[in-house]
């Protein structure tokens, strides 16, 4: 790691590192992933869908490699993990939406949801932590959710998953920081990405604009953006910490 002396070019670099970005071909980790590898990283690509994967990994010809995981089955995750064998930063990106009143949501959607967004990130990060012990360095960068930190109606399940996230980001943070290994997290508000492709104007799209107070959505490579700084040794002393862009929703 860098001392704060060092310029910000610096303590802004990636070259020689290995970041696996689960999630990776989703519009949040496709541009986390370009970034990185635009900044010299190794990248270890992880989803769900071995086609989306080989996909991507055309647009990286080298410093590349993929690894199919479904994270809501925990024997998928521990294999995964020991295909990625050696990581210096992990963004922790994976996640569904479900969006149901909460009279109608039934267990099986909420084990689904948690599953994947809290269970299956939550073993994400203790495997790759696990990884980074023998070399007492390592970041963690959680991918929640503004949804985490106000109510919306309908998104009783995901908030709370990601709400758990936020947590499990401060415990996780003040555990693992002996081992050098810091963990933080990004909340994003409504990002244009697959995601919210569906969203139409009277499916919630315009609601949505109404009640942001920049007037817009963010943009994928905002959010890896963000992603690329808190990993970075430029956040060497933040831990525990949701870093919330979405700009301004929770204020207004
Ligand atoms: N798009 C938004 O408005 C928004 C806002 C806040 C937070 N987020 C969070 O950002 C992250 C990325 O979202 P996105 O907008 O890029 O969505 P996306 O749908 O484009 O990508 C999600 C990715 O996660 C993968 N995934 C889903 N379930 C999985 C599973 N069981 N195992 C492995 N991989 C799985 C998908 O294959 C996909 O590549 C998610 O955690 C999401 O909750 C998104």
């Amino acid at each position: 790691m860098q001392t704060a002396c060092s310029a910000p070019s610096v303590l802004f670099q990636f070259i020689g590192k290995t970041v696996a970005i689960s999630g990776a071909c989703g519009g949040i980790g496709s541009k986390v992933a370009a970034m990185f590898y635009e900044a010299g990283a190794n990248l270890v690509l992880i989803d769900q869908d071995a086609f989306l994967l080989a996909q991507a990994l055309l647009n990286f010809p080298e410093r590349a490699r993929t690894v199919v995981c479904d994270q809501s089955q925990p024997a998928h995750i521990d294999r995964a993990v020991q295909e990625v064998g050696r990581v210096d930063i992990f963004i922790n990106n994976a996640g569904m939406v479900m969006r149901s009143p909460l009279f109608d949501l039934t267990s099986r959607q909420l084990q689904t949801i948690v599953e994947v967004n809290l269970t299956g990130a939550m073993l994400m990060a203790v495997g790759m932590a696990r990884l980074m012990v023998s070399q007492k360095s390592g970041v963690v960068v959680n991918v929640c959710s503004q949804h985490a930190f106000c109510a919306v109606k309908e998104r009783a399940a995901y908030s709370v998953t990601k709400a758990g996230l936020a947590q499990f980001t401060r415990t996780a943070a003040h555990e693992w920081a002996e081992h050098g290994i810091r963990v933080v997290a990004v909340a994003p508000g409504p990002v244009d990405t697959p995601m919210t492709a569906g969203l139409t104007s009277s499916g919630g799209r315009q609601a949505l604009l109404d009640h942001i107070p920049l007037g817009r959505f963010s943009s994928a490579g905002e959010i890896a953006g963000l992603i690329l700084f808190l990993s970075s040794d430029l956040a060497s002393t933040v831990l525990g910490q949701t870093l919330i862009a979405d700009g301004g929703y929770v204020l207004a």
